[in-house]
């Protein structure tokens, strides 16, 4: 385990900021944490950095305790409100952090525009941060959090402010990352984006944790299939009560129909083809039906509580 929880807990006098949280983040996996604003995900990150300290329970952080400089060295964190100093260029400005880092100059010279070109600031490196707009900004965070080669990046809401190429191009890092074995906790409402990045996720609201596993974990159990043909007469629509109820019927532009059924059973998905061709009609599609993380997140959003 790459970072291990239990019952880690902040209190901020009568405020439960985060609830007794047992989360565990395997190696290379790109873990999305999810929850509205004030769910405690940036408490979270920031106790698991060890700039905040627990109330209560332990973390350990790449088989250490949160903070250690020997952790610390191999973790990059790009921060939800990043101060950037606005007379330093973007260079100095990484240049700083790298010697922060002890990074020799050869290292710097080499490692810098490349980082600069990865976020795609290639050619504005020398301007100064207090002219950046808001998204270049949020780069240049990006940047520093890839400084030092972490094996483990902390990014909080790193694609806020970023216009959408600005946002595909942090997907793509993102992916660049797991495929170099780089374990990546990120804290965003982007829900799609949560959705094609990351390998697993964990949703928090009011600082407890609702639900964690993978997207097909998470989302299973509809079991809802759209069914789109041609020549599907009314007997046939019928007959498709036996696995279950229509819940929607439409014709398309097309000339098809589609044909929307809640399964009461499991796998009758062979079945189902095999009757609506069976009965002649032409089958276009028969695909099934998974909620979106949206609807799951609106979903737990509703529930009184875990
Ligand atoms: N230093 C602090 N002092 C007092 N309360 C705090 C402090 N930091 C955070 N909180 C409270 O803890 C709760 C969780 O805040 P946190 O910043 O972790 O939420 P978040 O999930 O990151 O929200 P957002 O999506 O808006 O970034 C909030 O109610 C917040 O007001
Ligand atoms: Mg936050």
């Amino acid at each position: 385990m790459l970072i291990e929880t239990a019952r880690l807990r902040k209190e901020y006098g009568e405020l439960v900021a985060v609830q007794d949280l047992d989360l565990s983040v395997t190696e290379g996996e790109v873990f999305g944490f999810l929850g509205p604003n004030g769910a405690g995900k940036t408490t979270t990150v920031k106790m698991l950095l060890g700039l905040v300290k627990p109330s209560g329970g332990l973390a350990s952080v790449l088989g250490r305790p949160p903070g250690t400089p020997e952790a610390m060295r191999r973790i990059g964190f790009l921060p939800e409100h990043f101060r950037f100093p606005p007379w330093l260029t973007a260079r100095d400005f990484l240049d700083m952090h790298a010697r922060l880092y002890g990074m020799t100059a050869e290292a710097r010279r080499e490692r810098i525009p490349a980082l600069l070109d990865r976020v795609g600031l290639g050619g504005r490196g020398r301007s100064k941060l207090g002219e950046y707009s808001k998204g270049m900004q949020q780069r240049v965070g990006l940047a520093q959090a890839l400084l030092n080669r972490p094996a483990l990046v902390f990014l909080d809401e790193p694609t806020s402010g970023l216009d959408p190429v600005g946002r595909y191009e942090v997907r793509e890092i993102i992916r660049e990352l797991r495929g170099e074995g780089v374990t990546v906790f990120l804290n965003s409402h982007y829900l799609s984006e949560v959705e094609v990045t990351c390998d697993r996720v964990a949703i928090v609201k009011g600082g407890r944790l609702m639900r964690v596993g993978t997207l097909a974990e998470l989302t299973q159990g509809a079991n809802e299939v759209e069914i789109e043909a041609r020549g599907l007469d009314g007997e046939t629509l019928a007959g498709l009560a036996r696995w279950g109820e229509v819940t929607a019927d439409a014709e398309t532009p097309v000339g098809t129909r589609k044909v929307t059924l809640q399964m009461t059973g499991d796998d009758a998905l062979p079945q189902i083809a095999a009757y609506v061709v069976g009965r002649g009609a032409q089958l276009y599609a028969l695909t099934p039906q998974r909620p979106s993380l949206e609807e799951l997140f609106m979903r737990v959003m509703a529930e009184e509580r875990a």
